[in-house]
């Protein structure tokens, strides 16, 4: 019998500038949750990702390092997997919108839209610059804001004021390479006729009971005020080339090419095992998790290309949605040094804490997520040293000192031990089912709790006290500490995987089945390390800096 197949994305980080905490929020950290949970229940897996490559922001930043665009993106794809990596992150494959895979089924996708005539196109006036023999689309134009007045702004929108306008709206506009004023020259640009598919995608929506509702009614909303073709081109040499005669020189926009990327690299990686990679995706249940800034990109323009190659690749099955992060009560901004990059994060903390405490605090919703210091130093200290470390450190060093290393025989259980174990199988059932619906920090609420009993019971059962209370406690004690290495394992992989090693398990944790986590495993006479401890305390000294650099905060909350 095969098992169930699960296709897992999360949105692509565009190839020009470090991954910061924000992105792992929404993105990147419920995405591998999920993964390693899935893997954990047996399912067949395949976690996949890609750097954004294309699009005018990373040409002009490739141009003003003097980089040719394949050279500057090929830099960040390896710093993003690095960062990635180290936070633990579990993509099967990593890849790049760049890749002659991605072309192909980019053009290919083209191709087949624009002979079904979903794709139009018509002359359509754009800026150019005649120093340069240059069209300049979105960001090669600055001038002023028509709302604010603010300088140097690109001719998409302000960033002072936060308004968006028509490229032809900006003041005194002029050519970011050469600074002279653009003219308007007219150019030939295809069109998708996204209004076309507006009953397919409301039903589509309305059919799908996976989709998060909140965001489906505004989606329907949007699709009721009336839905606008979509310009596809860009007059630049840097993206997937339009594969007609008559429009040479000219590329797909990026977020034309961006999401076909997951299908693209789902395949490729399928592929290289030797796997018909169409046929997986064609049968396999298909999550996309972004943040809720591209839910516009997500649930109308992706569904409305695959439903216009009808659905010869599937759609989602749902696209977990997560909203923004706030760094103690403030937007994130790179320009006021409002941020905190992962990197230099995990420089300073252990990847689990972040993941725990961002897992902790993040719903399954639009809502925005707060990022306060001091809140992440009480929660690894109250939660994960105090409630699980805690739990874990007394039952492994007492089994080490006073049972010579070794796991006790018990008598029969008594109404205590069979409390803890139908707790161990409720939390394993319950936190679960959490997970699978995405509820991932409800899930790691169960699993607290259930630690939180843990040491309850080691209290109540009072091993110290050496009658037959002890073995019984800390055979028990001990099952639970190995079934808390496997559920809490999507969480906070790298300690469960130290936990892991302590009792002298065999293999690593993230190869276990997620149901046995149930189960009465750690046998009788089975030996175990001498035991370390998993989490430190977050201390005074360690977050001040934190907390002087990011002064001023407002209250969260
Ligand atoms: O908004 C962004 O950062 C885009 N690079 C996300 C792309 S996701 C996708 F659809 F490819
Ligand atoms: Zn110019």
């Amino acid at each position: 019998m095969s098992s169930e197949k699960i296709v897992i994305t999360s949105a692509l980080p565009y190839a020009n500038g470090e991954i910061h905490i924000g992105h792992v929020v929404s993105t990147y950290l419920p995405a591998d949750i999920y993964a390693r949970y899935c893997r954990m229940k047996g399912y067949e897996v395949v976690f996949t990702c890609a750097t954004d490559d294309y699009g005018t922001p990373i040409l002009i930043k490739a141009e003003q390092e003097g980089k040719t665009p394949r050279e500057y993106v090929e830099y960040w794809n390896k710093r993003d997997l690095e960062d990635f990596t180290k936070l633990g992150i579990s993509f099967d494959f990593f890849y790049k919108t760049s890749s002659e895979e991605n072309l192909k089924l980019t053009q290919y996708f083209f191709l087949r839209l624009y002979e079904k005539g979903y794709i139009y196109s018509k002359e359509v006036e754009q800026p150019y610059c005649e120093k340069d023999k240059k069209f300049l689309p979105d960001r090669y134009v600055v001038g002023k804001c028509p709302y604010c007045g603010a300088e140097d702004q690109y001719s998409d929108g302000c960033e002072v004021c936060g308004r968006t306008f028509e490229a032809g709206e900006i003041l005194n506009p002029r050519c970011i390479l050469c600074g002279s004023k653009p003219v308007a020259k007219r150019s030939l640009h295809y069109f998708f006729k996204l209004s076309l598919f507006s009953e397919r995608l409301k039903a589509w929506l309305e059919g799908n009971k996976n989709l998060q509702s909140e965001v489906k009614n505004y989606v329907l909303r949007w699709i009721e005020a009336g839905l606008k073709d979509w310009d596809i081109t860009r007059d630049i040499t840097w993206g997937v080339p339009i594969p007609l005669k008559e429009a040479e020189g000219k590329v797909l926009y990026g977020w034309f090419d961006n999401h076909l990327c997951y299908i693209s690299t789902t395949l490729k990686y399928l592929e290289s095992k030797g796997i018909d990679g169409k046929r997986f995706w064609n049968s396999a249940r298909i999550y996309h998790f972004i943040g809720k800034d591209i839910v516009y990109h997500h649930y109308l323009f992706l569904p409305a290309m695959r439903l216009g190659l009808d659905e010869e690749y599937a759609l989602p099955t749902a696209i977990p949605t997560r909203g923004h992060l706030l760094l103690q009560g403030q937007k994130f901004s790179k320009s006021r040094g409002w941020y905190v990059s992962l990197r230099e994060f995990l420089e300073r903390f252990p990847p689990d804490y972040l993941r725990y405490y961002l897992s902790s605090i993040t719903p399954y919703s639009q809502a925005d997520v707060n990022f306060d210091w001091r809140e992440f130093a009480a929660k690894i200290n109250n939660e994960l040293v105090a409630n699980i470390g805690n739990f874990i450190y007394r039952v492994l060093s007492f089994i080490y000192t006073r049972f010579d290393a070794t796991v006790p025989k018990p008598r029969d259980p008594d109404d205590l031990d069979k409390e803890l174990i139908n707790k161990m199988k409720e939390t394993t059932l319950s936190a679960g089912a959490y997970i699978e619906k995405n509820e991932l920090d409800r899930g790691l609420k169960t699993i607290v709790e259930f630690s939180t009993f843990c040491n309850q019971y080691f209290q109540r059962k009072e091993p110290w006290k050496r009658g037959e209370n002890a073995a019984n406690c800390l055979y028990y004690a001990a099952n639970a500490t190995r079934s808390l290495a496997i559920l809490l394992h999507p969480y906070i992989p790298y300690s469960t995987e130290e936990l892991w090693r302590q009792l002298m398990l065999e293999g690593s944790v993230g190869m276990q089945r997620w149901d046995s986590a149930s189960d009465l495993l750690l046998e009788v006479g089975h030996k175990i390390l001498k035991p370390t401890v998993l989490f430190k305390k977050i201390s005074d000294e360690e977050l001040e800096p934190w907390l002087e650099k990011f002064k001023g905060s407002k209250p969260s909350g």
